[in-house]
């Protein structure tokens, strides 16, 4: 693939690249959003440095890739309830999303990606965690593959880390009455490149339909454990204007919570996909 507008740099071999060679905050042609979306694809996760965009700005890189969504339960910015903020105050313990995970797999149609814009770091520490689910799911053997292939799983929004981790870094949730349930196959195709890749997530998926727990439980176990494998990881270490990009359709991430006694705010805005087939 030959990227003629945008500089193009992995920073792993598994996954990530970061774009340089533009402002995000300027208005895109068709081309460089193509360059753009082309990369996303490939890396399944694109990062950007030294950005200087304003919410109204983010949500406007934001439509050149797709439908805006709210995210559920958490509000947004009192003038752009589209952005959300990702907040752990320096007293707070728990750090939002702060497991492996895929972004609300309990939802009949999870988003197709979500763009996070760094507002407020750490000196220190704060970094995020990425795999590419693509390469976990090619890296099964052949009769896993086979046995995971025809399977579906329940995610559910109740899933206890979770909660845990929702609720002193966001003051102000709209919590559901009934946790948020849906069902998706272990293994979706995606819906640009037809690659397969494992959908399933720590973070929220709670049992394989059909299955007993004392079957189920396990083979998820052993899923957890086998798609953060290092080999399928980057790393992505923020500075003041950096800005990630994920295709949440083939990637978990982890935000790790290691920066207790200081303050992180990050701007999020998520956009809208389709049911996993
Ligand atoms: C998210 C999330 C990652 C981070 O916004 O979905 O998990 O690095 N946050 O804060
Ligand atoms: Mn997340």
């Amino acid at each position: 693939m030959i990227f003629k507008i945008i500089k193009v740099d992995e920073i792993s071999p598994a996954i990530g690249a970061e774009i340089s060679n533009i402002d995000l905050g300027s208005a895109l042609d068709s081309e460089t959003v193509k360059e753009i979306r082309d990369a996303l694809l490939r890396y399944r996760v694109i990062f950007f440095r030294d950005q200087d965009i304003t919410p109204e700005k983010h949500l406007k890189f934001a439509k050149y890739f797709g439908d805006i969504v709210e995210y559920p339960m958490v509000n947004g910015l009192k003038d752009y309830p589209h952005v959300v903020p990702v907040h752990k105050k320096a007293d707070e313990q728990y750090n939002f999303g702060g497991l492996w995970h895929s972004d609300t797999s309990y939802l009949p149609k999870p988003p197709m990606g979500a763009i996070l814009v760094a507002r407020i770091l750490p000196a220190k520490g704060g970094d995020t965690l990425f795999a590419n689910m693509v390469k976990a799911y090619e890296a099964l053997s052949a009769p896993m593959k086979e046995l995971l292939d025809g399977l579906v799983a329940t995610n559910s929004s109740a899933k206890s880390d979770v909660v845990k981790s929702r609720v002193d870094s966001q003051k102000d949730m709209r919590s559901p009455p009934e946790p948020l349930i849906a069902e998706h196959p272990i293994v979706r195709r995606h819906p640009e490149t037809g690659e397969k890749s494992l959908y399933v997530n720590f973070g929220h998926t709670v049992n394989i339909c059909g299955m007993k727990d004392e079957e189920s439980l396990p083979l998820l176990d052993f899923l957890f454990s086998h798609q953060r494998k290092e080999e399928f990881c980057c790393r992505f270490h923020w500075l003041p204007g950096s800005i990630a990009f994920w295709d949440n359709r083939a990637t978990l991430h982890y935000p790790l919570n290691d920066y207790h006694g200081h303050e992180r705010l990050m701007h999020r805005v998520t956009l809208a996909g389709d049911v996993p087939v």
